[in-house]
């Protein structure tokens, strides 16, 4: 009797030591769909708040394992942490955009390498020429900005943006393209989600 008593207390201690502490650690888990649905255009950050380099690699580790022509990886991040760099790449992006931004601690700048993705011995393979590195590109901007959700950073894509300054101010060069600038922070408000199409207008089944 004594024996099982102990076995118990043994048995209960190693649980508290190991197992309630791992669900205590855990962040709360959310399905694919809640991640999609919480994911918007942030136009309004909380400028309190700040993200560390170790955060942006992680989705930037994530965003890589996307898909790509040939696996030709075109995708490069180039990523502002520095409050000088932030706001310099914030002042090219339009006043919208820039007022729109303005608490945003990251802001980050996509480019592919050209006549990689879609290219075959320096030919392109088929009519969409250069679209299919703009292609790859965004699959991996898409990659980036659901992880970061799912981290809880909030994201806004921005095409608006001077592309010549931004390759002055970034030393980027000529044989990348220039995509979107993406803003990471975390949410001020709650954005509004915009409506979209019937599926039925997207979709044809045969
Ligand atoms: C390629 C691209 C360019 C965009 N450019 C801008 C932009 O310059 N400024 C902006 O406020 N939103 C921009 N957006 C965000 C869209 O307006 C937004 O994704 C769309 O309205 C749907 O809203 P949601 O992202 O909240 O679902 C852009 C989105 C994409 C994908």
């Amino acid at each position: 009797m004594k024996k099982i008593k102990l076995l118990t207390l043994v048995a209960l201690g190693l649980m508290l030591m190991y197992g309630c502490k791992d669900v205590q650690e855990q962040q709360p888990v959310q399905s694919f769909d809640e991640i999609v649905a919480s994911r918007r255009s942030v136009r309004n950050y909380d400028a309190s708040k700040t993200i560390s380099e170790e955060q942006v690699a992680d989705l930037i580790m994530t965003a890589m394992e996307a898909p790509s022509w040939a696996n030709q990886q075109p995708t490069k991040y180039y990523v502002a942490m520095d409050p000088e760099k932030v706001a310099a790449i914030k002042d090219l992006i339009g006043e919208g955009n820039k007022r729109n931004t303005a608490g945003a601690p990251v802001m980050i700048v996509s480019t592919y390498i050209k006549s990689r993705s879609g290219f075959f011995r320096g030919q392109a393979a088929n009519e969409i020429g250069e679209g299919w590195g703009a292609y790859d590109n965004g699959l991996s901007n898409a990659f980036f900005i659901l992880k970061a959700r799912e981290r809880g950073f909030d994201t806004l894509i921005m095409g608006m943006r001077d592309s010549d300054a931004l390759r002055n101010l970034l030393d980027i060069p000529e044989d990348e393209c220039i995509m979107a600038v993406i803003s990471l922070g975390y949410r001020a408000l709650d954005p509004v989600r915009p409506a979209r199409k019937p599926l039925n207008e997207v979709v044809k089944f045969f």
